[in-house]
């Protein structure tokens, strides 16, 4: 049976309190979208259309980006008439949807797969989870043989509805063609004039269709609707990202201090200490050590290399096998060799560094005259004097030194020593006599 995916994305989002729709908002460095896209395809649904606002050119141009369609709800109307818009763009189309609520980041593959699985039994499935904290969800009330009697919104429900425990994650699979009819009948007369999708098991059991009930684990179906909720959500997504980390080998010494993006990819064997803060695209190869309060983004990190303490490699930072990148080092776009080593206080950006280069305390590649990025090269075994500043586009050759406080502004011959300083001068007394000669005023 072919699957489609609909995201429900166009809520105006107001309990964030933000000019960003809510739906790209971000969790490890992913939008909530980006999220919900990829849970969808890991449960094996390819073709997604995502539910926008008519203000949501961000979000449309993001879908697209991901390979997903979009449609436009022109109103926001409920989750329910959000589902129906999703008609237009899969007329024709005779599989089961997968619907899910675009604000809930922690959704896994698995737990889709659930629903499209317990889909099968009836034609109409839903998540539901028992909460520890049922805060506003969607309460689920069961028939006696287990299945769904009816969902009833927090808005609506009287004290004793609010008491049940279990509750709506915001995960459907349904029968496509059945739905949109059954969509179609939908009514709004409810506490917030909605067409609620909850509804819609109601519908669906006057025509003899049963809506089967699949559990989900609390986290996996946490909603976003406000700052608090985004910043709970990442806190779940941190503490599942650490324990996977962790049952794959790697070491952390205070697992709960680290921040990790999406797409962390860290071997066996990997130290990272205490505090190190990862944004997205870095690949962390077995051996590497991340000393505490390091920063990472876009960063390829080679066996046996040691990063930090407080280093920050940038998107484009390749750091080779066994390399030294030190205290308040920032490399970006760079590639730095087997074994380099640059420990203190320096601005690699654009550059190459080569096999065992030093490159000294305070060194700086000038990589930007404020038009153009230029790039410097670093040869072999060269050594940089502390605080040389090197002004790209330039090449130090292999085996070179460059002399410390030295501004290099062109090319060093391999093997050469290039000194460019002021030239020092010393006036014996100098000093002794303007003292005495200040004193006697
Ligand atoms: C919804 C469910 C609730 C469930 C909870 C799970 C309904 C009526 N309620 O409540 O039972 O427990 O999710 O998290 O479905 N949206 C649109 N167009 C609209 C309205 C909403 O696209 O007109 C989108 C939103 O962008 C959001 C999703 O639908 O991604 C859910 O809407 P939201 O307002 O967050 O619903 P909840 O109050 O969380
Ligand atoms: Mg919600």
């Amino acid at each position: 049976m072919s699957k489609a995916g609909v995201i429900l994305a166009a809520g105006a989002g107001t309990r964030m309190k933000s000019q960003l729709p809510k739906v790209l908002h971000k969790v490890a460095g992913l939008s909530l979208l980006g999220h919900v896209i990829a849970a969808l395809r890991g449960a094996g649904v390819d073709r997604i259309v995502v539910v926008t606002a008519p203000s949501g050119d961000e979000v449309r141009a993001y879908a697209k980006s991901l390979g997903a369609e979009s449609v436009v709800q022109d109103r926001q109307l409920g989750t329910g008439h959000a589902a129906r818009t999703a008609e237009s763009a899969l007329a024709g189309f005779d599989g089961t949807l997968a619907i899910v609520n675009g604000d809930m980041p922690l959704v896994t593959p698995e737990v889709i797969q659930e629903c499209l699985k317990a889909q099968g039994r009836t034609g109409l499935a839903m998540l539901a989870f028992q909460a520890g904290n049922p805060a506003q969800y969607g309460r689920v009330l069961l028939t006696p043989d287990g299945f769904l009697n009816r969902i009833v919104e927090y808005k609506d429900a009287s004290a004793p509805e609010r008491a049940v425990t279990l509750c709506n994650g915001g995960c459907y699979a349904v029968d496509a063609q059945k739905f949109f009819r059954w969509a179609a009948a939908l009514k709004n007369e409810n506490a917030q004039k909605e067409f609620y999708l909850t509804d819609v098991p109601s519908i669906a059991r006057g025509d003899g269709v049963k809506c089967a009930i699949a559990l989900a684990d609390e986290v996996s179906v946490l909603g976003v609707n406000s700052r608090a909720e985004l910043a709970q959500a990442e806190a779940k997504f941190q503490q599942r990202m650490r324990a996977q980390l962790l049952a794959n080998g790697v070491g952390m010494t205070a697992p709960e201090t680290v921040f990790f993006a999406y797409d962390t990819v860290a071997e066996a064997d990997v130290e990272i200490e205490p505090f190190a803060v990862f944004g997205p695209g870095v690949v962390l190869r077995s051996g590497v050590r991340i000393r505490a309060f390091s920063h990472l983004e876009g960063a390829e990190v080679s066996s046996g290399a040691i990063i930090g303490p407080y280093a920050r490699l940038r998107p484009g930072a390749r750091i080779g096998e066994e390399a030294h990148i030190g205290n308040f080092v920032e490399v970006k776009n760079s590639e730095i060799g087997k074994r380099a080593k640059a420990n203190h206080l320096t601005y690699l950006g654009d550059a190459k560094v080569g096999a065992r280069a030093n490159i000294g305390a305070g060194t700086i590649t000038c990589n930007y005259d404020g038009f153009t990025k230029a790039v410097t090269e670093i040869g072999e075994d060269a050594f940089i004097g502390s605080n040389t500043a090197l002004v790209a586009p330039v090449i130090v050759g292999a085996g070179a030194i460059t002399a410390a406080g030295s501004v290099i502004t062109r090319n060093v011959a391999p093997d050469a020593l290039a000194i460019a300083r002021g030239v020092l001068i010393e006036k014996p007394g100098w000093a002794k006599a303007f003292r005495d000669k200040k004193g006697k005023k």
